[in-house]
C-alpha cells in the first residue's frame, strides 16, 4: 500500500456511488494489511486525518487509536466537535491531549514567525511521540497523504509529511497506512459524506497547521490569541447565516500587536484592531478578494467591537495574492 500510485485510467470520484465503492475497497485493503493489529493516527479534525479516521473506524474499529492534540491554537469549538463526532458518536478509542499551556508557555515572547512555525511544528511532533511512546503493540501509524502532496513532494515543492518527522525511534517502529493517498481533495470530502461525517467537517475552508497562531502576528498574547478565535467565531457563524460558507474559499480574522485609540461609553479605549480577511482561489498561488455585502460588513464590525474584549476597531482587508500572501505570517 505505501508505493501505491494513482492509476491514470483511475475514474475521478464524483458520486455517492463511487464514494462507497472507494470505501468497501479500502476497508477490505485495511483488513488485509492490518489483521487484528494496531493503528495509531494523529487527528487534527481537518478533512484528510478525520476522512482517514472514519474509514479505519469502519475497517478495524476499536484497533484504531487516535490522539488528538489540542496545542491551543485551534479554533473555537474544534476540540470539542472531535470529541463529539469521534468519541461519541463513532464510538472511536480517542485519546485526546490538552497541550495548550505546554505550547503557549514555549512561544511566549516569540515574535520571528518562522521561530513560531518551528516551535509549534516541534512541540507537536513531541507530544505525539510521548503519546506514543505510551502505547504498545501498535505496529501502523496511519496518515492524510493525499495525492497532490505526492505530486509536490515529487516536483520539490514541499517535503512529504512521511512518518509525520517523528523521531526514529517511533517512525521506525510503524508500517504506514494512508487509505487516501491516491485521491485529490474533492474525492476525500466526497468520501467523507459517504462515510456520514458531518458537512461542518467535510467542507472545512483550509486552517494552517500553527492554526491561529499565524493570525496573532508577533509573540502571541493569550488575550490577543483569545480576541482572534473569539471574532474568528463570529465571522464563521455570519458566513454561515449569509449562505457563504460553502462558496468563499477561506475567510478568518486576525489581531495585530499594535493598539490605537477609541471611545467607548464617553470613555477613551486604547485597544487592538481586528482584521478581517475574506479570499477566493483556485490554487492558492494567485487570489482575490471577496467583496462583502455592506450590510453584512456593519453586521461584523457591531457584533466584534460589542462581543470580542480589547477590539475598538474593525478593518477588512482588500489586498490580493500577489502582492500579500493569504496568511499574515
Ligand atoms: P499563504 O499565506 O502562503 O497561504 O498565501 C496559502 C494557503 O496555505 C495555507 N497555509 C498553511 N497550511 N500549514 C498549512 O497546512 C501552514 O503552515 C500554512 N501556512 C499557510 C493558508 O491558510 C492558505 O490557505
Amino acid at each position: 500500500m505505501g508505493v501505491l500510485v494513482r492509476p491514470e485510467s483511475m475514474e475521478r470520484i464524483t458520486t455517492r456511488a463511487l464514494a462507497e465503492a472507494y470505501i468497501a475497497e479500502q476497508i477490505a485493503d485495511i483488513k488485509n494489511q492490518v489483521g487484528d493489529r494496531k493503528v495509531l493516527l494523529a487527528l487534527s479534525g481537518g478533512v484528510d486525518s478525520s476522512v482517514v479516521a472514519a474509514l479505519l473506524i469502519k475497517a478495524i474499529g476499536q484497533n484504531l487509536i487516535c490522539v488528538h492534540v489540542n496545542h491551543g491554537l485551534l479554533r473555537k469549538g474544534e476540540p470539542e466537535q472531535v470529541i463529539e463526532v469521534f468519541r461519541n458518536q463513532m464510538n472511536a478509542n480517542l485519546i485526546y491531549v490538552d497541550a495548550a499551556d505546554r505550547f503557549l508557555d514555549k512561544l511566549a515572547g516569540v515574535a520571528d514567525p518562522e521561530t513560531k512555525r518551528h516551535i509549534i511544528g516541534e512541540e507537536f511532533i513531541d507530544v505525539f511521540a510521548e503519546e506514543a511512546r505510551k502505547l504498545d503493540g501498535v505496529d501502523f501509524l496511519a496518515q492524510g497523504t493525499i495525492w497532490p502532496d505526492i505530486l509536490e513532494s515529487e516536483a520539490g515543492i514541499k517535503a512529504h509529511h512521511n512518518a509525520g518527522g517523528l523521531p526514529e525511534d517511533i517512525a521506525s517502529r510503524f508500517e504506514l497506512v494512508e487509505p487516501v493517498r491516491i485521491l485529490f481533495k474533492d474525492e476525500v470530502r466526497e468520501v467523507g459524506r459517504a462515510l456520514g461525517l458531518p458537512d461542518s467537517m467535510v467542507d472545512r475552508q483550509p486552517f494552517p497547521g500553527p492554526g491561529l497562531g499565524v493570525r496573532c502576528p508577533g509573540a502571541i498574547t493569550r488575550d490577543r490569541l483569545e480576541a482572534v478565535r473569539e471574532s474568528d467565531a463570529i465571522v464563521r457563524e455570519e458566513f454561515a447565516k449569509n449562505g457563504l460558507a460553502g462558496k468563499v474559499w477561506q475567510y478568518f480574522t486576525v489581531v495585530p500587536d499594535f493598539k490605537s485609540t477609541g471611545v467607548k461609553n464617553g470613555q477613551r479605549t486604547f485597544d487592538w484592531p481586528c482584521i478581517i480577511r475574506a479570499i477566493n482561489t483556485t490554487d492558492v498561488m494567485e487570489v482575490t478578494v471577496e467583496h462583502l455585502p455592506a450590510e453584512l460588513m456593519d453586521h461584523l464590525v457591531q457584533r466584534i467591537i460589542a462581543e470580542v474584549p480589547g477590539i475598538n476597531r474593525v478593518l477588512y482587508d482588500f489586498t490580493p495574492k500577489p502582492p500579500a500572501t493569504v496568511e499574515y505570517e
